[in-house]
């Protein structure tokens, strides 16, 4: 299994000549850093989860518009050209509201030129990290006063909510690792998330990496072990964050919240504030990624069976128990909205 020598190091940042990402296709058996130097291979980076989870495409869409700029100079593309590609890149998947934001943010200083751009890409990879950090703090601080109780928590997580995901540190598991810190982590159930495993290749490989406890399970068994096994809360991420507080995040997440509402247990989505959406209303209105069947099916599928493939789902708001974001709670299934957070930074 890959080692790295930091988690909190970013997977996305980058370096003189272009976008180093890690490879998370490759992962756990290989750390592999590639360097993007154009747009066809960052597109075809972000579509195949190369690079994946809101933040870090947020940091990898602002990072793609000097990408973009420097493909120009050296290719010789009007501006014309150069916007195409930020576009093409600002919808190369469509549930994250981080890859538009992020990517529009960086190409709001196309105009000053690579320099500026770089300096504002850089910007939203710090305030990532630094928005992690403190949405960690705040989640494990409510998760604790939930639990009304002194001893460690028994926990769910689904998909890859952690450093990978993000510019470092992670949310959902940046919650975690600081129950961790705490002494406050007995166990974690991490789902393994079909059809990428998301959670067996990457979760599960951060969480060994840090020593915490932890066992992958398949996605059927989420249910059962939430109503069954002692589970205090689960704790997930999310691509976008309605203004309502519905949240899509990746496939099977929904299914976790009804069992957490069943069993009477918190369902607690950590974010950061630039995946809540104020121009998205509802989850109605979040476009949900269809991804290829294969993926589902394998490749040597009888093609009388096809495959059906979202990559995400929406909890209605009223199952999220509370959303963490760094700017603090807002326990939307009692009916407090996201935005009462921009009023109230912690
Ligand atoms: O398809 P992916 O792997 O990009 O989906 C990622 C998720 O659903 C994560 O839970 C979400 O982006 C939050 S990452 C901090």
């Amino acid at each position: 299994m890959a080692q790295d020598e930091d988690l909190t190091a970013c997977p996305v940042r980058w370096a003189d000549d272009g976008l180093l990402l890690i490879d998370q296709t490759r992962l756990p058996g290989e750390l592999r850093r590639v360097l993007i130097d154009d747009v066809d291979a960052l597109v075809e980076a972000i579509r195949s989860l190369a690079v994946r989870g809101a933040p870090a495409l947020g940091v990898a869409g602002a990072f793609g518009v000097a990408v973009a700029l420097r493909q120009g100079a050296r290719e010789g593309w009007d501006r014309a050209a150069t916007l195409a590609a930020v576009e093409r890149i600002r919808h190369a998947r469509p549930t994250a509201v981080n890859l538009r934001r992020g990517t529009d943010r960086a190409a709001a200083r196309l105009e000053e030129g690579v320099a500026a751009v770089l300096e504002e890409a850089e910007a939203v990879r710090r305030e990532d990290v630094a928005a992690n950090r403190r949405l960690s703090e705040l989640g494990a601080d409510w998760l604790l006063a939930r639990a009304g109780h002194d001893r460690p928590l028994r926990l769910l997580t689904h998909c890859n909510a952690g450093a990978l995901a993000t510019a470092g540190w992670g949310t959902a598991l940046g919650v975690v690792r600081e129950l961790h810190r705490r002494g406050r982590v007995e166990l974690v159930y991490v789902d393994e998330t079909r059809p990428l495993l998301q959670g067996a290749r990457l979760t599960a490989w951060e969480l060994a990496q840090e020593g915490i406890a932890h066992v992958v399970q398949v996605d059927g068994a989420a249910a059962s072990t939430i109503l069954y096994q002692g589970v205090d809360a689960a704790v997930v991420g999310a691509d976008r964050i309605a203004a309502n507080g519905d949240t899509a995040n990746k496939i099977g997440t929904l299914g976790v919240a009804l069992a957490c509402a069943h069993a009477g247990i918190p369902f607690l989505v950590a974010a950061p504030t630039t995946t809540v959406d104020p121009d998205t209303p509802d989850g109605a209105a979040i476009p949900i990624e269809l991804r290829a069947p294969h993926e589902v099916t394998g490749p040597d599928a009888d093609e009388r069976s096809p495959g059906f493939n979202p990559a995400f789902d929406v909890t209605p708001g009223s199952l999220v128990s509370a959303l963490v974001t760094e700017r603090g709670v807002a326990e939307v299934s009692r009916g407090e909205l996201p935005g009462k957070l921009w009023g109230t930074p912690a």
